[in-house]
């Protein structure tokens, strides 16, 4: 019998990537999706089966972390061996729009799911989606040891998730582990985030569709990783004989200019004769630098990212163009990198 996933957020950057490594290591994948009036499957079509194939080994289900029933049915239904809870509100900006729908998500989001397998009974391994954002006002480097200090809803959110998986492992014994993730990437990043942002309108300027980039904050540093290397970390954590809480980053950070300057440079194009700086994308309160230490994941686990920056920022804005060229040319674009 293959091994058993359920994962929330499948329909997101994270889920897309860790669903197709799943797979591909011979799991049954069942990915909750919530109802929505247009189609929110997009990066997962290249992995999707018709149900009535019986080799499917992706299964998905509508479902919503702020619905404890139907999330405890899932589970009671599906009893999965590892359960990847993604789901979150993850906009760091928007969660100042809409505090109190991330915290009910984001948050409590945790604890309904960590509720539900108690009460159901289910044995699984469960990973929680715990973010650097936690750190915030923490100066780098950013260790498993190093104090929370949030300056955003989302990251208030993300500490109260990252001790409900602590209490439920030390109150209960269950299998519960937080990856303690900095900021990963990719071409499948959600458009709204900076690099993705920036990858983007720069395939758009280069081909004369767009005038303006409108930015917040330049100087703000992340430590951005490449998100394949991230999900698979989330299933070492799974792997390993005991549950623990692990940093996963590459250790080098960079400022929102440097990666604006490398992106552009790659495409030859001049950024300052067209970026403008607008208010409205700054943050009430900034975390101003994020700079990981993953020494217990490269020790105990035995990870290590494999991208550079630079490769990731190349990566981005290639990919970005080609889309933008398939997209002009009318071809139906298929996901790969
Ligand atoms: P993402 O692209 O924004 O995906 C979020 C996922 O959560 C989507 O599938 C979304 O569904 C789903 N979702 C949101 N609210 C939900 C709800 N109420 N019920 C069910 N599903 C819901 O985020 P990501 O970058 O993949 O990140 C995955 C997780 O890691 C998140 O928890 C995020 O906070 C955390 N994290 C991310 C990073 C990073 O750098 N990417 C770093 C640290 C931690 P729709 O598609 O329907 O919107
Ligand atoms: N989104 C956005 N848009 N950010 C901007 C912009 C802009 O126009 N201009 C500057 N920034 C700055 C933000 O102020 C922030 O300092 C930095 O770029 C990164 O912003 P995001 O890409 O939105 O990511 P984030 O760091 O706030 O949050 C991401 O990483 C967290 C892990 O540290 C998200 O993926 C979170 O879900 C994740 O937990």
């Amino acid at each position: 019998m293959p091994r058993r996933a359920l994962v929330t957020g499948v329909t997101g950057q994270d889920g897309s990537y860790l669903t197709e490594q799943l797979l591909a290591r011979g799991y049954e994948v069942h990915g909750v999706i919530r109802r929505s009036s247009s189609f929110n499957t997009e990066r997962l079509d290249h992995l999707y089966r018709d149900p009535h194939e019986e080799s499917t080994r992706l299964r998905l289900h509508h479902g919503d972390i702020c619905d404890s029933g139907r999330m405890a049915k899932l589970l009671y239904e599906l009893q999965p061996h590892e359960m990847y809870h993604l789901a979150a509100q993850s906009h760091v900006r928007v969660s100042f729009d809409i505090p109190e729908y991330t915290l009910d998500a984001t948050g409590l989001g945790t604890i309904r799911l960590l509720e539900s397998i108690r009460k159901v009974g289910v044995e699984t391994r469960f990973y929680q989606a715990s973010s650097s954002e936690m750190y915030g006002a923490t100066p780098p480097p950013q260790r498993e040891d190093s104090p929370f200090h949030p300056r955003s809803p989302y990251g208030v959110a993300k500490v109260a998730a990252f001790w409900t998986a602590v209490n439920y492992r030390e109150s209960y014994g269950m299998f519960c582990c937080n990856g303690i993730m900095f900021n990963h990437e990719s071409p499948r990043r959600g458009e709204t985030f900076v690099t993705r942002k920036i990858t983007r309108a720069l395939a758009r300027v280069y081909a004369g569709l767009q005038e303006k980039l409108y930015l917040g904050n330049l100087d703000a540093r992340r430590d951005w990783g490449y998100t394949p290397d991230y999900t698979d970390a989330m299933w070492q954590m799974l792997q390993h004989d005991d549950p623990g809480d692990f940093v996963i980053a590459t250790g080098e950070s960079h400022s929102v200019r440097e990666f604006l300057d490398l992106a552009a440079r790659h495409l030859g194009l001049d950024w300052e004769s067209f970026v403008e700086i607008d208010e409205r994308y700054f943050r009430p309160a900034e975390v101003h630098d994020l700079c990981g230490d993953a020494s217990k994941a490269r020790r105990e686990l035995g990870w290590k990212p494999t991208v550079t920056f630079e490769d990731l920022v190349r990566m981005m804005v290639e990919a970005d163009v080609d889309l933008l060229e398939d997209e002009l040319a009318g071809r139906t674009v298929r996901l790969t990198s």
